[in-house]
């Protein structure tokens, strides 16, 4: 009963078989590996992007700030969600790559940018001239930090209006793949065909080991990546074993197997809670995490009895007095089992503070 995150899951068995595999004999270092070469012509034909450089790095938190720092000058801003984990969650790393861009947080329902918002960000940024940050680059997460997903229509929009201030457009898919197969879209369409300029595409939380592409939709930035990863310390020697990752991770299209498992056990938690009087879902339920409040002891029991999820945001005391709800996070990973879900749900009605409907 383990949700308390996509990364606490193990690597999926073609992933480690394809990483022990790799480590036969000698191979060319620094990313010239012939699994590198196959892995990035199968993004490219993925993407339908015969021109898209792809580059990889080990953690999501390198392949975001690296991005945004070859989009965004040091005195211009990166509009962002929010909530969005380049704001929140990666310790300063977009500002300290980019040699100090600013983040402009935007409000949005249910982790998606309101429109409104990047138009009013955008249209303000005109007064400030000489003396404040300028117009950088807009950045998306898909799926967002809240379980819910942009379509491409959205995407089209939100990147139009940052276009139409001659912006480029970055999109972190830490969790693309289950953006994917809830759009049922082709990845092309939710990405550079709807604007997006550089992805971070996941590959750590659904399945693999640690591997993170960059795909730079054109080659023109793709140098200055280069040497920012270099710099910044993020190139593997035995990169290798990363290509490796991501060849296998594509291959016969296991990246959406993994994601759709994913994805339907979050359905059916979301189905199980739902039906859970006191029990209630925060964002809609489109990716793999479900968001739900839940009465206090309910928690409580539920953690007692073996259960791992966080309270989000994490700031709620589960010991404090009351019966309050307090929200929660529940993320499912491709390994995440149907019993899993059952148990969980099972132990929520068993706490005796909900019972089922
Ligand atoms: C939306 C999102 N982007 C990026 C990341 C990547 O972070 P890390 O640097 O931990 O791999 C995460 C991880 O939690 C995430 O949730």
């Amino acid at each position: 009963m383990n949700f308390a995150s996509d990364n606490a899951s193990g690597a999926a068995p073609d992933v480690m078989a394809a990483v022990v595999a790799a480590n036969d004999g000698h191979a060319p270092s620094y990313g010239a590996d012939a699994a590198m070469a196959r892995a990035t012509a199968r993004i490219r034909e993925i993407f339908e992007a015969p021109r898209a450089r792809v580059h990889l790095v080990a953690t999501g938190t390198a392949a975001n700030a690296l991005g945004l720092a070859c989009l965004c000058p040091p005195w211009a801003t990166v509009y962002c969600h929010a909530t969005a984990h380049v704001n929140v969650d990666e310790c300063g790393a977009p500002e300290f790559y980019s040699g100090g861009a600013k983040l402009t947080p935007l409000a949005g329902d249910h982790g998606r940018i309101d429109p409104g918002a990047l138009a009013e960000a955008l249209a303000g940024a005109e007064e400030t001239g000489v003396h404040n940050v300028q117009r950088g680059a807009l950045s998306l997460t898909n799926a967002t930090e809240a379980g819910t997903v942009y379509d491409p229509d959205a995407v089209r929009a939100l990147a139009a209006a940052a276009k139409g201030y001659g912006l480029p457009v970055q999109m972190d898919g830490a969790r693309f793949a289950n953006a994917l197969v809830h759009l049922g879209c082709t990845p092309a369409e939710v990405t550079w065909k709807a604007g997006v300029d550089v992805l971070s595409l996941g590959g750590t939380k659904n399945g693999c080991l640690g591997v993170e592409a960059v795909v730079l939709f054109e080659p023109e930035r793709s140098w200055e990546f280069e040497l920012r990863r270099k710099r910044g310390g993020h190139l593997f020697s035995k990169h290798r074993f990363l290509s490796a990752q991501m060849e296998a991770y594509f291959a016969d299209d296991l990246w959406l197997a993994l994601a759709a498992r994913a994805n339907a056990r979050a359905a059916a938690l979301a189905r199980g809670l739902a039906a859970l009087p006191g029990a209630a879902l925060v964002h809609p339920v489109e990716a793999n995490a479900v968001f739900a409040v839940l009465p206090r002891a309910v928690h409580r029991a539920a953690m007692a009895a073996g259960a791992r999820y966080y309270l989000w945001p994490a700031s709620q005391a589960l010991d404090g007095p009351g019966e309050e709800p307090l929200s929660a996070r529940f993320v499912c990973s491709w390994s995440t089992e149907a019993a899993e879900v059952e148990a969980l749900v099972a132990t929520f009605v068993k706490t005796g503070a909900v019972s089922a409907g």
